[in-house]
């Protein structure tokens, strides 16, 4: 049944039909600026809705208590490797290859893991269990493994082992022990030296004490592989991890993971590398309807108090500190839970600032936009204050005389300042919508992104819904953008227009 105000719409949107350009006198069309023409039946939309796709935190969960991250130094490699890249461990529940092999590896240096200040100062974690000859002890198996070294068993030589995890990017936490019996320790590495120092990026506890040797590792009568006075230190002041490039932190650190809308998916990580996750989120495929990652939630799980997996969550939509609630289940606790959005270069790309009534209006220009027309042309570009012509919110950009005077082109310009960096790449992204007059009517619509002056992506796109486009642009400081285009009734709506930096 038509509601009253269905019918009310219906009736203003036939008289206020304008004539066709070319003057076709039995032919009538419905214009943007008519009040009530969202009611037409050609709008396709795709547009976003904002509850959409919650975080699965379901699936994390039980993705959590397959994965295995567990390490410390192996009898078999050398000392003093560089520790690898930060890695996946599991992408969207399915888990990467366990070989530790780098799967993937992100883009930046390991300085925004968990993160201890310069010249740290340590604290004894858990001591080793003494050196006497029937003394055995076990090294960690832990998260969070980064390399490990030996130094001079000429004493128990626990300064040298932190000096090395000073020295080693991220480390964070140091285990000290003897290994007895390991072939390469005793005969091969250069070293002479029984003391290893296997260093984390993240801080375990005597709990994790459990690798206990037990290797053939030379010829019998040589007995098993065996750990003695395992002692472990801990960085005593942990900073903030520096922000990743592109990016600014919404909240945390918090005990509650993010359940909010606009989840993409979610990724672990090998240790807590806020940088990594911001890769994973910039390279992220788009959403169809919600475009690209925007927002990243890491946090370290905890299960039974040993550290577990990084969760990497991503987000079309920013997510907040009142939406941080998921504070584990069971034996899994959320630790370390932060935020961080991406910096736009645009300001109000969403055209949200432009509250001029409560239903529908629209205007040239107001504070963050200017709509203008070619000479001759009228209201070639616009901005509608209309939910039902958005994207998402209430208002969104409009290119074509939005009453049908002309078939000019219009060009919508931010009023304010991009906020560019020089020599910095950009993502430029936007939706657009071409389906306002129908299949037919929209064919020659168009669209041109214009940077710095000069036309860097152009879309013809035809009758088409709400659907996400992106070019990448490489920023000279003080640069300018312009979206150009429309040819009424040939219009298309413009809205969630985003200049993001596109790497770390
Ligand atoms: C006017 O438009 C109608 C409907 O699209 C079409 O059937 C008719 O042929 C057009 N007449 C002229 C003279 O173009
Ligand atoms: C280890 O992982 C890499 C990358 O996923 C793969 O190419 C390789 O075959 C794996 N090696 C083994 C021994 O499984
Ligand atoms: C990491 O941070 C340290 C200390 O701030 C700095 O000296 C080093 O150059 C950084 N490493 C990289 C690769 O940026
Ligand atoms: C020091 O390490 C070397 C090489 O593993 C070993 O032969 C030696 O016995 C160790 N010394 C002590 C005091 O443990």
């Amino acid at each position: 049944m038509l509601t009253c105000s269905k019918l009310l719409g219906l009736a203003v949107l036939a008289s206020a039909a304008a004539a066709a350009p070319g003057g076709n006198e039995s032919f009538t069309l419905v214009t943007p600026a008519t009040p009530g023409a969202s009611l037409q039946s050609y709008r396709t939309s795709n547009k976003l809705d904002p509850a959409s796709s919650r975080t699965d935190s379901q699936k994390i969960i039980s993705t959590v208590k397959l994965v295995d991250q567990k390490r410390g130094a192996n009898d078999r490699s050398p000392p003093g490797l560089p520790a690898p890249k930060t890695f996946t461990t599991a992408v969207d529940g399915k888990l990467t290859p366990s070989n530790f092999s780098s799967n993937w590896e992100s883009s930046s240096d390991s300085n925004s893991t968990l993160f201890k200040r310069a010249h740290s100062t340590y604290d004894q974690v858990f001591a080793g269990t003494g050196t006497g000859p029937n003394d055995r002890d076990g090294s960690i198996m832990g998260t969070a493994y980064l390399t490990y070294t030996v130094v001079s068993n000429a004493t128990y030589n626990v300064d040298a082992c932190l000096d090395f995890c000073d020295r080693v990017p991220g480390c964070v936490f140091a285990n000290l022990y003897y290994e007895f019996n390991n072939e390469l320790l005793d005969f091969v590495f250069s070293e002479k030296s029984n003391l290893k120092c296997a260093v984390y990026a993240d801080i375990h506890t005597a709990a994790e004490k459990t690798n206990r040797g037990g290797q053939q590792s030379e010829a019998p009568p040589a007995g098993l592989t065996y750990i003695k006075h395992s002692s472990g230190y801990a960085a005593r002041s942990l900073s903030n991890p520096p922000v990743p490039n592109g990016y600014e932190i919404s909240f945390g650190p918090l005990d509650g993971a993010n359940n909010a809308p606009g989840y993409m998916g979610f990724a672990f990580l090998d240790r807590y590398d806020v940088s990594a996750c911001a890769a994973l989120c910039n390279t992220r495929g788009v959403d169809r309807v919600g475009g690209a990652c925007q927002f990243f939630n890491i946090w370290r799980a905890v299960v039974n108090g040993n550290p577990t997996t990084y969760t990497c969550s991503m987000y079309y939509i920013p997510a907040g500190a009142d939406t941080a609630v998921n504070y584990g289940q069971g034996d899994l606790k959320v630790t370390y839970s932060r935020g961080y959005h991406r910096r736009d270069a645009l300001s109000d790309g969403g055209f949200e600032g432009y509250t001029g009534c409560s239903d529908f209006c629209f205007t040239e220009s107001y504070s963050s936009w200017i709509g203008t027309s070619p000479s001759g042309g009228f209201q070639d570009a616009t901005i509608f204050f209309h939910s039902a012509y958005a994207h998402s919110g209430h208002s969104v950009g409009l290119l074509g005389s939005a009453s049908a005077a002309d078939e000019l082109p219009g060009t919508l310009t931010p009023a304010g300042r991009i906020n560019t960096e020089a020599g910095v790449k950009y993502t430029i992204m936007a939706f657009l919508a071409s389906d306002f007059s129908g299949p037919g009517l929209e064919d020659e619509s168009f669209v041109e992104v214009v940077w710095n002056g000069a036309v860097v992506k152009t879309v013809r796109a035809g009758y088409s819904p709400w659907t996400y486009y992106s070019v990448d642009v490489t920023a000279i400081g003080g640069d300018t953008v312009a979206f150009r285009g429309g040819k009424a009734p040939a219009w298309t709506f413009i809205d969630d227009i985003h200049i993001f930096r596109t790497n770390v």
